[in-house]
């Protein structure tokens, strides 16, 4: 069967995304096609170029710096409350990433000064039910509405699902519509916890029946496969 272009068109991608560059495989046509970008790269429907990867115990300054960038609106998005800077334990354990249990991705941005880390999505698999993980994402401010938050869900989805991952469950303030969507876009279904808060489930195998094979697909493992390489 010949393999579609499945960056073309469809779910496999959020809207306006493609991999950085796509080649078939070989010149028979009857093999799925790949990213041809070892450094992960990928291109924002606006032309900006970012780099995925997993993140290690080693990019605390990745993460500060990212967090210096956020608004007291995205900080308290993410966290639930007010977070005027970020305490050395939060950073503690923001990077304290095992590859088993707790793992980030993050998503790198060249800017004249340097790459940024212009988001991170990151999951933490529940002590009492193995195939459930607690996920939570952020994009700074500057690169917010791009399309970079539905990307690094389905990141997190292919990552943690080859980690044995079911379902993501979490919690986001009702009036965060931008999240209310990316989740819903991932097949997310949200119930309201009361106080401004809702709760939600998203259970990965159905989106990833729709994301394997496709270029983020590709992508993680690739990428996965780099880090095991150079730990
Ligand atoms: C929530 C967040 C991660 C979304 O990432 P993003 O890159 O801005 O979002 P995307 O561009 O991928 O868009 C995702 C969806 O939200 C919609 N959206 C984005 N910004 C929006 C806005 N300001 N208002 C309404 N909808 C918005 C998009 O249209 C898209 O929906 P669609 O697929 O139905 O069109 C990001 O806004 C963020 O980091 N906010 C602060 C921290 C936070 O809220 N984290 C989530 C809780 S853990």
């Amino acid at each position: 069967m010949k393999p579609g272009r499945p960056w073309a068109e469809g779910p496999l991608l959020p809207p306006g995304w493609r991999p950085d560059r796509e080649e078939p495989r070989d010149n028979s046509g009857d093999h799925d096609w790949v990213v041809v970008n070892p450094a992960g790269g990928v291109r924002l429907a606006d032309g900006t170029t970012v780099a995925l990867r997993p993140l290690g115990p080693g990019d605390g300054k990745i993460l500060s710096a990212g967090f210096d960038r956020l608004s007291d609106r995205s900080r308290y998005r993410r966290f639930l409350s007010p977070v005027p800077r970020l305490t050395s334990s939060m950073l503690d354990f923001l990077t304290s990433v095992d590859g088993i249990n707790h793992r980030a991705w993050g998503a790198l941005i060249d800017e004249p000064a340097g790459p940024v880390g212009a988001g991170v999505i990151r999951w933490v698999r529940s002590r009492t039910d193995p195939a459930v993980a607690d996920m939570a994402v952020t994009v700074i401010d500057d690169y917010q509405g791009r399309g970079l938050g539905a990307l690094l869900q389905d990141v997190a989805i292919v990552d943690a699902f080859a980690c044995g991952i079911e379902r993501f469950e979490g919690i986001v303030l009702g009036e965060n519509i931008a999240s209310r969507r990316m989740l819903a876009r991932g097949g997310a279904r949200l119930r309201s916890e009361g106080d401004g808060m809702m709760a939600f489930t998203l259970e990965l195998r159905p989106r990833m029946d729709r994301l394997r094979g496709s270029p983020i697909s590709i992508v993680v493992a690739t990428q996965n496969r780099r880090a095991e390489l150079t730990a």
